[in-house]
């Protein structure tokens, strides 16, 4: 079930180290991800597969974690995802970047709810310095990163909850470090 799957999806920034996701998995999520659709078909997106400790590593140090939590480090030492996928405009096909903005999302969530149903999970990001990822991964050019997928077998606990009464968003997390994410009611989406 499509929902099912939504609701397991969630942000994951805590992962098992012990057991990575190959080049092969993340080669056959690509691969599900590229028939997407796209506006006006253009197909702008190219992506860049991040399965080398160093590489992972190195990306990791780029980016930028749950800003709304200032006391802890995530993800923890010792548990980094084990991949990346770097989802990248080609600016040869779509010159600006911001028109593969949809595109992505859709690519991206494909490919999280993918990960999902195979035993794995992550996270999508898009706080990270666009010019150093771009450097270390050695993107010629005419490719601008628009979003990390990083990911990983999850081993942290994320529950959704209603929001509080003071109506915040704001994820948060309790004293054992379960994650909880506040969504919005159908009463409150829905437009009357
Ligand atoms: C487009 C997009 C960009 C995001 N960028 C980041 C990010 O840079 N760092 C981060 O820790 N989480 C990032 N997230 C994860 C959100 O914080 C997360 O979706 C939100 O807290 C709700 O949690 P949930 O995904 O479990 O529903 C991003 C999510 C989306 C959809």
């Amino acid at each position: 079930m499509i929902r099912d799957l939504v609701i397991e999806n969630r942000s994951y920034r805590s992962f098992d180290e012990s057991k990575p996701i190959g080049p092969e998995t993340l080669k056959e999520l690509v691969d599900t991800a590229r028939l997407c659709g796209s506006a006006v078909n253009r197909q702008p997106l190219k992506y860049r597969l991040v399965s080398e400790k160093d590489e992972v590593e190195e990306v990791l140090s780029h980016t930028h974690w749950a800003g709304l939590l200032k006391d802890v480090v995530l993800p923890p030492e010792g548990h980094h995802p084990t991949a990346f996928i770097a989802v990248c405009c080609d600016t040869s096909v779509t010159p600006d970047p911001a028109h593969a903005q949809f595109d992505a999302g859709m690519a991206a969530q494909t490919i999280m709810l993918m990960a999902s149903e195979e035993g794995f999970g992550g996270c999508m990001l898009m706080a990270f310095d666009k010019e150093a990822v771009s450097v270390a991964l050695r993107l010629p050019k005419k490719l601008s990163p628009v979003v990390l997928l990083a990911l990983g077998v999850p081993d942290e606990t994320v529950f959704l909850c209603d929001l509080p009464a003071d109506g915040s968003t704001a994820y948060f997390r309790d004293k054992a470090g379960v994650h909880f994410v506040p969504k919005r009611s159908l009463a409150d989406v829905l437009v009357e």
